[in-house]
């Protein structure tokens, strides 16, 4: 996030646009925090993990009377465009202002579980993998060292791309997703097959949301039909930090100039994404409406590819 506000600060400076930024998210807006950026406010962050402005859950924008303080102080600070770095409840406070017509909102897609229709990766998901897969990477030197049998929990409330794209790179035998029905005895006759066939170890990714429950879950149900030492490794929060990948970076410099672009040209109520290297907008009520599709063939790869 740091990197597109640097790049949503210096292309706003480029045109002459006086740039404010707003702490904590949508409680900043209410509680009046915001805080002028020039150029040289943003210096050094562009390697640096999350927000330098921070940011908070705020349950009072879900309220008809938050959107209305919101829509207030926005007018009465003189902010004529705004621009909301997030997910899906991020995108529902931003439509709730454009609607009111005062202000003209732009939403950037951030986040790891990579969840938002409209873009084909969000800001923070190649960071995220690339850390869960670093780690899982060192847990197979001790699933192959020592024999085991490994779940390793990845994050991903309710969809299981982080869970797919670090299963397949980190070689995973198997990988648990939200959006496939999980069979245990299904699981425990692939995780037999694959030492009968001669592994010594095998990983299974999980992901945090999925049916079976999580890692610890569903290791102790195929415990108690396998009976085999398994341990449990839940990555959790260390996915969401972290110096971000030149990739994200330069997703995160395209998406927040593009925003600002947008803005300049009087756009309002979309999400700036990319989609097959190209920007694209999409209306942001679409974003979370519409249900981005992960890629089922790479999950049937992953199978074969398990050997
Ligand atoms: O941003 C989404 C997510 O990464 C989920 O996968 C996870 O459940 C959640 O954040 C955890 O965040 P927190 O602990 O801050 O609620």
């Amino acid at each position: 996030m740091n990197a597109c506000i640097r790049a949503v600060v210096r292309c706003g400076v480029s045109r002459k646009l006086e740039v404010v930024g707003i702490r904590r998210g949508y409680c900043g807006i209410l509680e009046d925090d915001f805080a002028k950026l020039g150029s040289r406010s943003v210096a050094n962050t562009i390697y640096r993990g999350g927000t330098f402005l921070e940011t908070a859950r705020c349950e009072e924008m879900k309220t008809p009377e938050g959107i209305r303080k919101a829509n207030e102080v926005l007018q009465q600070e003189g902010i004529e465009g705004l621009i909301t770095i997030g997910g899906d409840g991020t995108f529902r406070g931003a439509v709730a202002l454009a609607e009111l017509g005062n202000v003209k909102v732009i939403g950037i897609p951030g986040t790891i579980d990579n969840d938002v229709y409209g873009t084909d990766n969000a800001i923070g998901f190649d960071t995220a993998i690339n850390t869960a897969l670093d780690a899982i990477d060192k847990i197979r030197d001790t699933a192959g060292s020592l024999q085991r049998l490994f779940f390793v929990e990845v994050m991903g409330k309710s969809r299981g791309f982080i869970a797919l794209e670090v299963g397949t790179a980190g070689g995973a035998e198997n990988i648990l997703i939200p959006e496939v029905e999980t069979r245990i005895e299904q699981l425990c006759l692939d995780i037999r097959r694959s030492f009968k066939k001669g592994k010594r170890s095998s990983i299974v990714i999980v992901a945090e949301g999925d049916d079976a429950g999580g890692a610890f879950s569903v290791a102790q149900q195929v415990w108690e039909r396998l009976r085999m030492e398994y341990r449990v490794c839940v990555l959790g929060h260390v996915q969401r930090g972290g110096s971000p990948t030149a990739r994200d970076r330069v997703l995160a410099s395209k998406l927040g100039a593009a925003a600002v672009n947008a803005l300049a040209k009087g756009m309002t109520g979309y999400m700036v994404g990319e989609l097959k290297g190209e920007i694209a907008f999409t209306p942001l009520r679409e974003t979370w409406e519409k249900k981005k599709e992960l890629d089922r063939n790479l999950l049937r790869l992953v199978k074969v590819l398990a050997g």
